[in-house]
């Protein structure tokens, strides 16, 4: 598993050990948010089944780790839509092609051939074609991140294609809950609303996500290693909703109780005016689906950000 010391995957190792498999974690602790959060995230990985790599993916020598493996779960990555404009770009290409390609070429040498998954993005889509989105909706991302998790996502499909490497690409739709980085929407306004502090709305809100609870998205992520698909497959994951930023911050104020101080900011680059996803596919193939709806998922965020700020 890569990205183990992250929102998503730290979240995926503690699913993984429960359910029995042995994980071997590799992160480089990037600095894109504080270290120390990530450490805290991998501590609450409480089982003797859980090994920790502390290594950049661009680095290290991958083939030894690969070949232990009966799947790679590759979640690590440079994420955030609004980081990935300038001079931000160069990490980006790095962390998600360059490390991602790394992956693929060491997995497909290995004799075992692991089973490759891929942790892509509803970024890919970017203000798409038709809603909800399909998965054969032609992909034209609206950011530089984006771009990049299409690269990443790419790449898994040319080496199924020429290796006949077993990969499953999972685009993740705006990935909610306890751990979310500190750079998203939903960590911020929480925070915010609980500190008294203010909160920066990017245009008018009414943007609209297909906001996707993090325990559905790692339930999806662990039914891939075992589900009989083509290789190269690609799946739409998300939360089945469409709700708009505004609507986020009125359900806030009911949970929390408190008035919210909100500044309306300029639109954020890159930005997409509404994501909404197409799960059929998914549905069927993986006997999935989503089970928290926003409501239940932002409270159980609400409890994880009190405990936060009572820590600190
Ligand atoms: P995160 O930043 O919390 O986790 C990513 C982890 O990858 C970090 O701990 C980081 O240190 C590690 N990493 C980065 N570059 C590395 C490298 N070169 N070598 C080793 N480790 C490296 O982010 P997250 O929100 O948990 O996202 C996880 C993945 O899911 C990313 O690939 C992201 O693009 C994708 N994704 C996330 C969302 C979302 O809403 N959070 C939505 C769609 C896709
Ligand atoms: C999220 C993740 O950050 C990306 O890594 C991921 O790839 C992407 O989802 C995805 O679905 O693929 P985003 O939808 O921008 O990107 O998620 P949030 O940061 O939670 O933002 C949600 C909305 O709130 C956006 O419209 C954003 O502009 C807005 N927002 C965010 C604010 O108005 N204020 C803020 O302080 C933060």
């Amino acid at each position: 598993m890569t990205g183990a010391a992250g929102f998503i995957g730290s979240t995926l190792s503690e699913r993984l050990v429960a359910e029995g498999a042995t994980v071997v974690g590799v992160d480089n602790l990037s600095d894109y948010y504080s270290t120390a959060t990530k450490r805290d995230n991998l501590a609450q990985i409480d089982s003797d089944r859980f090994s920790f790599v502390h290594a950049d993916l661009n680095e290290i020598d991958l083939e030894p780790l690969v070949a232990e493996a009966d799947v790679v779960f590759h979640i690590a990555g440079q994420p955030g839509v609004r980081g990935s404009w300038g001079e931000g770009f160069s990490e980006y290409v790095s962390a998600n092609i360059s490390a991602t390609q790394r992956l693929l070429e060491a997995t497909s040498r290995t004799d075992s051939r692991p089973k490759f998954v891929y942790a892509s993005s509803s970024s890919i889509y970017g203000d798409a074609e038709a809603y909800p989105t399909h998965e054969l909706t032609l992909p034209r991302p609206r950011s530089p991140y984006g771009v990049t998790k299409l690269a990443g996502e790419q790449l898994c499909r040319l080496y199924a294609a020429t290796s006949g490497l077993s990969t499953v690409s999972l685009r993740f739709f705006t990935v909610y809950g306890p751990r979310q980085r500190p750079d998203m929407a939903f960590t911020r306004f929480l925070t915010a609303a609980l500190t008294g502090t203010q909160i920066d709305v990017y245009g008018t809100g009414e943007q609209v996500r297909d906001f996707t609870y993090v325990d559905d998205i790692v339930d999806a992520v662990s039914r891939a290693a075992t589900v009989d698909v083509a290789p190269g497959s690609v799946y739409n994951v998300s939360g089945g909703g469409s709700h708009s930023v505004n609507e986020v911050l009125d359900i806030i104020e009911e949970l929390t109780g408190r008035e919210l101080n909100v500044r309306r900011q300029g639109s954020a680059a890159g930005d997409v005016a509404r994501t909404s996803a197409e799960t059929t596919a998914i549905r069927r193939d993986f006997s999935w689906a989503p089970r928290t709806d926003l409501r239940a998922g932002l409270q159980s965020q609400l409890e994880w950000v009190r405990g936060v700020l009572a820590r600190a």
